[in-house]
């Protein structure tokens, strides 16, 4: 007989009677009842072994996180909490799990600890929710461009240029720390590296995408990004994965309203397939809720924030703005924002806009049209010289969810900013070149999918959303 997952037993019950299963064992109590997992689903099956017919050297080994094969009859439970259970014919330990050192046990234990056994954390109940709808809304993105038509580019992890601007990227060398070649200038000689340049982990995708806009159409990309920001907070990590859509022939406007449908979709995707994990998670932060003061509370629960979201339209206002909006805002009269909107031109603070999403619009918002000076050098410029076409979409609890933009298709206008910003004009010349042959209004946005997972399971650091995160001072496993 093949085993059988827990999710298609416990689904439809009624089709089944001898069955073998195999997991990890969740707890076992009274020598007797097994709370059986296989990480298929969130629920677990309680198999009941008869004491008296198994050998004492077998029930001694039934512990928290050992490994199990069990073969018995799937019956009515007769206890509360589970509506089948398995009669337990005969139980085989595949793998052991010392109760003295296995550090995952029935308790509860905070996410710091379980950050620290990120090898193990899989095994409990909400670390298996987590992976499971990051794994759901990974293939829904898929699914929402390929339904598009759009195509899935793999775009390069190893650059040579920086393209956001900001010098935030890991170098990538083979050459010996120790003793670098030296060139006459008597700096390090990367001619002499495996590239014959400088290269580094990309910190997106968006500029490869570009190019094969420019000649497919519409295409996207989903992969790791790289950034060596010193940031130690709930939001960032150094590595994490984007979603970046590129389209020919789009304005700012088409960019906006694909990115509200994308992530309409994939939530929406979630609470159609992944109804007992997110119902278990609801559940784990209205208990988490309960320990916070009463202001601090979210006023919605988890299914409500996704429900709200998909229902409704995203508010869409500039810059400018939301910058009156602030100026005039009570928090900011008060003196209570630590950075105080002063003046039009100054770069919007996670606080603005957690007012704004969370306070004054109590929904997500997509603000536009931002002050060139504070964005990337290839957002295309508007007519009164001081904005582009910048877009950046901000979620309740999370902050930016979304950066994009309309690209700048002009050339004089590109080389312009390039010169300005002080960027290496000749390490973009390909870039440079798609203004110069058939160049297209164009439009693209990313979305940090550890952000939309981390507002889709209500959990409250970007560490817990990913299997394995590397932040700064971290890279274990
Ligand atoms: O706003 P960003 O920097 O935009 C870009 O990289 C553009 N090239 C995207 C494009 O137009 N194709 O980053 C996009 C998104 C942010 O909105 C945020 O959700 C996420 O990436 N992000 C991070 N997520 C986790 N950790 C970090 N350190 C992140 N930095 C950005
Ligand atoms: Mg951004």
């Amino acid at each position: 007989m093949t085993s059988h997952r827990l999710v298609d037993l416990l689904g439809n019950p009624e089709q089944y009677s001898k069955v073998k299963v195999k997991g990890w064992v969740r707890t076992f109590r009274a020598n007797r009842f097994i709370a059986l997992n296989d990480g298929s689903t969130i629920e677990n099956l309680q198999c009941v072994v008869d004491f008296e017919q198994t050998a004492e050297s077998i029930l001694k080994k039934i512990n928290t996180g050992a490994a199990v094969e069990i073969a018995g009859e799937l019956v009515e439970s007769m206890g509360k909490g589970q509506s089948v259970e398995v009669l337990v014919k005969s139980i085989e330990i595949l793998g052991e799990a010392d109760p003295e050192t296995y550090p995952i046990q029935p308790k509860k234990h905070s996410f710091e600890f379980l950050r620290e056994k990120a090898h193990l954390r899989v095994r409990t109940a909400t670390f298996s929710a987590v992976m499971r709808i990051r794994s759901v809304l990974s293939f829904a993105i898929h699914q929402f461009f390929q339904n598009k038509g759009f195509c899935y580019v793999h775009t390069p992890i190893i650059t040579g240029s920086d393209a956001e601007g900001a010098g935030e990227m890991f170098r990538v060398t083979v050459l010996d720390p120790k003793n670098p070649p030296i060139d006459e200038e008597e700096g390090v000689d990367y001619k002499k590296d495996f590239f014959g340049k400088e290269t580094n982990l990309t910190v997106s995708g968006q500029l490869e995408a570009e190019t094969y806009a420019q000649g497919l159409g519409n295409v996207y990309t989903f992969g790791p990004t790289f950034r060596a920001e010193n940031s130690n907070t709930t939001r960032h990590l150094a590595e994490f994965w984007m979603i970046e859509p590129e389209m020919a022939f789009c304005e700012l406007e088409g960019n906006m309203d694909l990115a509200e449908e994308f992530i309409k979709y994939t939530l929406n995707h979630i609470l159609e397939k992944c109804e007992k994990d997110l119902a278990f998670l609801d559940q784990r932060l209205a208990n988490e809720e309960k320990t916070k003061p009463q202001h601090e509370r979210s006023p919605m629960g988890l299914i409500e924030k996704i429900k709200f979201v998909v229902e409704n339209d995203f508010k869409r206002i500039s810059y400018t703005e939301a910058i009156d909006i602030l100026k005039n805002s009570k928090p900011n009269k008060k003196k209570k924002f630590e950075f105080l909107i002063e003046e039009w031109g100054t770069d919007l603070q996670s606080e603005h806009e957690r007012f704004l999403v969370e306070k004054h619009f109590n929904a997500p918002v997509i603000l536009f049209d931002y002050p060139a000076k504070i964005k990337a050098f290839y957002m295309r410029m508007n007519a009164d010289q001081k904005t582009v076409r910048a877009m950046d979409i901000l979620f309740p609890g999370i902050g930016e969810i979304v950066g994009g933009s309309q690209r700048e298709e002009r050339l004089d206008v590109l080389e312009k900013r390039i010169e300005e910003m002080g960027i290496d004009k000749e390490e973009l010349w390909w870039y440079l070149d798609l203004r110069k042959f058939g160049s297209t209004p164009h439009s693209g946005f990313g979305l940090g999918f550890e952000r939309l997972v981390l507002f889709a399971t209500g959990m409250g650091n970007i560490r817990d959303v990913i299997p394995f995160p590397r932040t700064p001072q971290n890279a274990s496993f």
